[in-house]
Order: structure tokens, then sequence, then C-alpha cells
């Protein structure tokens, strides 16, 4: 398959992002799977779930953690992300429970186990995966596709993406409060121009990386849907760029990693437009105080963050709820300029495997 005159498949596929939202949420919305059913909800294998259950692994997990916050938000049961490698039976006891596996391979010995562990428990099942036929296709009663095309990059970047748009789906569906979540597909339909401009201000980007290829420690901090953001974030540094980084909630940075900070220990700030927003400044404060370097992701033109940070990476204003997706596309990009300023080698990191088929 070719670079498409891309340098590395992961710029590549961070680049076609728009597309794949696109093709998402027209298959989700409108796709195969709900035709000749007149309830965009054809496909769930239950319609009024009493508990959901959220599985994967490394960003397939991070799309987990994401959806227990978007599901929690937007459904009025409880909704549980569990670590796939570690799962061993649910927290919550269901009669007719939504157990959701995440996997863009399909193949994942360690998702497929845990939900061969689920089922018969009380739990419908669905696998949101990106390959057609794939082991999970099977394991399941009912199959949500990504449509974020061919993954060659062993980094995951457009099928987290896209994982997390079907998140938004599902919210959309299962929601039973309907006008409170009507605003999501038109929402949804402006995401890929909304990250297309991402894209378009990349040299930005690269200068701000330039500090962090000598960093000894990098943490990525954020707070509510910021926390799965910037777990995924510091995957694709430590991953792609082998930079030893750390996603954290921002609040408990002092309850220990303060100990860290200083001069060589840069911190990445995602600055939500949410509740959280002001305890997000009042943390850069403290972070400053104690030498470390803050670079700001943040709503173009939220003057406050830009008076505190050293430096502030904007992104459009949307929806709170979409904007982590935004936030994640400028991590995707920092990584990828670090790992190159690095000379890494971007598409083939070391020790690792596009899929991992054994437990
Ligand atoms: O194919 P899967 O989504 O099930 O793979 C799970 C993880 O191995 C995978 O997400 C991995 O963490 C990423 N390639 C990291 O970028």
């Amino acid at each position: 398959m070719s670079k498409g005159g891309f340098d590395h498949y992961m710029l590549k596929e961070i680049h076609e992002q728009p597309e794949a939202i696109r093709d998402t949420v027209a298959e989700s919305l409108l796709g195969p799977a709900t035709a000749g059913t007149s309830s965009p909800v054809g496909y769930l294998p239950v319609r009024d779930p009493d508990a959901v259950l959220l599985l994967g692994c490394g960003t397939s997990y991070h799309a987990a953690l994401m959806g227990e916050q978007i599901l929690s938000q937007l459904l009025t049961v409880p909704v549980t992300a569990r670590v796939a490698s570690e799962f061993q039976k649910p927290a919550v006891k269901a009669e007719q429970g939504l157990v959701v596996a995440f996997s863009q391979s399909g193949e994942t010995s360690d998702t497929l186990t845990a939900l061969r562990r689920i089922l018969g428990q009380g739990y419908a099942s669905l696998g949101v995966t990106n390959v057609m036929g794939s082991s999970i296709t099977r394991a399941v009663d009912a199959t949500l596709y990504t449509r974020a095309g061919p993954e060659v990059a062993v980094a995951s970047t457009k099928t987290f993406l896209c994982q997390l748009v079907t998140l938004y789906l599902l919210g959309f569906h299962l929601a039973t409060d309907r006008d409170a979540v009507s605003i999501i597909p038109q929402n949804l339909q402006v995401l890929p121009d909304l990250v297309r401009q991402v894209l378009s201000r990349d040299s930005a980007i690269q200068q701000a990386v330039r500090q962090l290829t000598k960093a000894e420690h990098i943490f990525i901090i954020g707070k509510g849907l910021g926390v799965p953001i910037a777990l995924e974030g510091a995957l694709k540094f430590k991953e792609v760029a082998y930079l030893p980084t750390e996603g954290y909630p921002a609040g408990e940075l002092k309850h220990g990693p303060f100990a860290l900070l200083g001069e060589k220990t840069p911190v990445i700030a995602m600055v939500l437009a949410d509740e959280h927003r002001s305890r997000m400044i009042t943390s850069i404060k403290e972070i400053k105080a104690r030498g470390s370097t803050v670079i700001a992701i943040a709503d173009r033109g939220d003057g406050e963050v830009a008076e505190f940070a050293d430096m502030v990476l904007p992104v459009p204003k949307t929806d709170p709820l979409l904007a982590p997706v935004l936030h994640n596309v400028v991590l995707q990009l920092m990584s990828y300029y670090c790992a190159r300023k690095l000379g890494c080698p971007i598409d083939r990191p070391r020790n690792l495997a596009k899929s991992v088929t054994v437990p």
C-alpha cells in the first residue's frame, strides 16, 4: 500500500481521519447494519440495557475509558470500562446488559478471552472493529464497523478516532433523553472539518515539540474526558518516540508526581472548555511554580490559558463532548514529530506488532 506522498504511514493515517470519521458516521447512522429497519438502533443486540461494560486493550482500552465517561453522561445505567487483559468478571450483575468489545484488528487474544468470559452472564455483545470477518465478529451478537480503512502503522490513530465516533453514536442511540442527544449527529457531521483545521496547523505543533525531544520525562495531564486522551497521548509518545511519558489526571500530580517536576520534565496540559477548565488553569499555575514548561492545548482565543502556559496549541471551538477528539489529533501529531526528530522507526517501533494474538 502506498504512503500517498507522506513520509510515514502514521502521518498518512493521521491525515486520513476526516474521511474515516465521515465514513464511520455514515456507517453507524445509515449503514448496512441498519438497512431494512426503521430504527437507527437496528444493529444493537439490546436496546435498553441495564448495564454496559466496555472492553479493550491498549488504545482500544482508552476508547473504552472514554466510553465510560461519554455513556455515563448520556445513560442512566451503570457503565464500566475494563482493560481486557485483566478482566475476570463484571462488577455489575445484569439481566440484559450490553458488553462492547473494542478491537481495531478484531484479533487481540486478551480481548477475545475477556469477551468469552462474559458471554452467558446476562450480557449481549457488540464488537466494534475495523476488520471485516475478524475473529471478534464471530464471537459477538452484532458488529459495528469502524470505517477507517486499512491501518498499516503499528500505532493506532485513525481507528481510535473512529472508535470514539462509534461511542458518540452509541450514546445517541441508547440515550433515553432524546432532546439531550439530538445535537450529536449534527456535531459529528462538522467534526471532519474541525479535524482538517487542526491538521492544517501542524507547523506550530512541529515548533512546540522541539523542547520535548530532550525531556527526561513528560507528563500529559487532563481532567474528566481529558484523562483517557492523556493516557492515549502518552502511549503514542512511548510507542513511536520512545519518550518516557505519563498520562495523568491533573489533580493527582500533587499526590506524588510533583516531585518529578522541573526543567527536564515538560507538561502538556489539555484544557477543555468544560466544568474542569478553571481547575486545569490552577494546575498549570502550580506546575509552572515548580519549574516545568507547560504546553497547553486549548480552545482558540482562550486568553487566560495563554497568560499562564508557556505555549498554547489552539484547537477550534466545539461541543465539549467532542473537543477531546481534536486534542487527540494534536497529541498524535506531537508524538509523530518527536519521533521524526529523534529518528525513530515510526511505522514499526521496536518490539511491537500491529496485532497481539497471543495471551
Ligand atoms: O487491535 P486492537 O485494537 O485490539 O489492539 C489493541 C492494542 O494492541 C493496540 O490498540 C495498541 O495499543 C496500539 N497499536 C497502540 O497504538
